[in-house]
């Protein structure tokens, strides 16, 4: 795991979009798997601004988002599809057809989870997989005891969580019990994983998933297995670490032809 302890969000999303930027420009048909919540607003901006101001070219991109509501549409002022088409795409040149989100209406759910991770296996697989993590240690909507192997599936959201999201509704009895997520072996699948976390919140799940034993309890700690896992930390997210200063030693001395990678 890369640990990156920066000043603030606005920081640590700007490291986050360097390296998604020369991954694009690396490879223009470059898979990309997307996050939603509060954590990537500040690195969609930012990819957005790249966009507008350096010409960052989406239009060979293919996307895969991690998760979607049971039960929300397209149009439902929550759904991840839209916030999506608000924080990102309608910011940026990624072609309609290649953008690929759960779809909270799917009527027959299992067949379209299997149809979901047989588009990721047709793709050619991600490139690079942003993520958020829950206070509780969740990564997608991979609730603590989810299997370690889990595949794209229906999930039943922690009271927890249900309470920490309530605030993109207009009640949390208006939060879904249930949302279609990417499993945790698809997760570990992609070829980079950029984790975000931002706020005293996350403390406590960024200690356990980085130096606390790997375990189903804290869903993130699977990184630890990843062979490319960057995490991008504010400095509250990073309070609870016990090697921060080793973290910051080992960034502040990264030789310069590593530093897009
Ligand atoms: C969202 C997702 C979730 C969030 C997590 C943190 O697509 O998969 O794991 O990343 O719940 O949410 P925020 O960023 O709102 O704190």
């Amino acid at each position: 795991m890369e640990i990156i302890i920066t000043p603030d969000p606005a920081a640590a999303s700007r490291e986050a979009a360097r390296f998604l930027a020369a991954l694009i420009r690396k490879k223009p048909g470059a898979v990309l798997g997307l996050a939603t919540g509060g954590t990537p607003v500040p690195l969609y901006r930012e990819l957005a601004r790249m966009h507008r101001e350096e010409g960052l070219d989406f239009s060979g991109c293919t996307s895969f988002n991690l998760d979607e509501y049971v039960g929300l549409g397209a149009d439902h002022p929550a759904s991840y599809r839209r916030f999506m088409q608000e924080n990102l795409f309608s910011l940026i040149n990624l072609q309609a057809d290649r953008i690929h989100i759960p779809d909270g209406l799917a009527p027959d759910i299992p067949a379209h989870c299997a149809a979901y991770e047989k588009s990721i296996t047709d793709s050619g697989g991600i490139d690079a997989q942003v993520l958020g993590i829950g206070s509780d240690g969740h990564v997608g909507f991979n609730e603590p005891t989810s299997s370690l192997a889990s595949r794209t599936r229906i999930k039943t959201l922690t009271r927890r969580t249900r309470s920490d999201n309530a605030h993109f509704f207009e009640s949390e009895s208006d939060v879904p019990h249930h949302v279609i997520t990417m499993g945790i072996g698809t997760i570990m699948e992609a070829r980079a994983v950029l984790l975000l976390a931002f706020g005293e919140n996350k403390a406590e799940a960024v200690a356990g998933a980085v130096e606390g034993p790997i375990t189903a309890s804290n869903p993130a700690s699977i990184l630890q297995m990843h062979p490319q896992a960057k995490l991008y930390l504010d400095e509250q997210s990073a309070s609870k670490l016990a090697r921060r200063d080793y973290y910051r030693w080992v960034f502040d001395h990264k030789p310069g032809w590593q530093r897009d990678r």
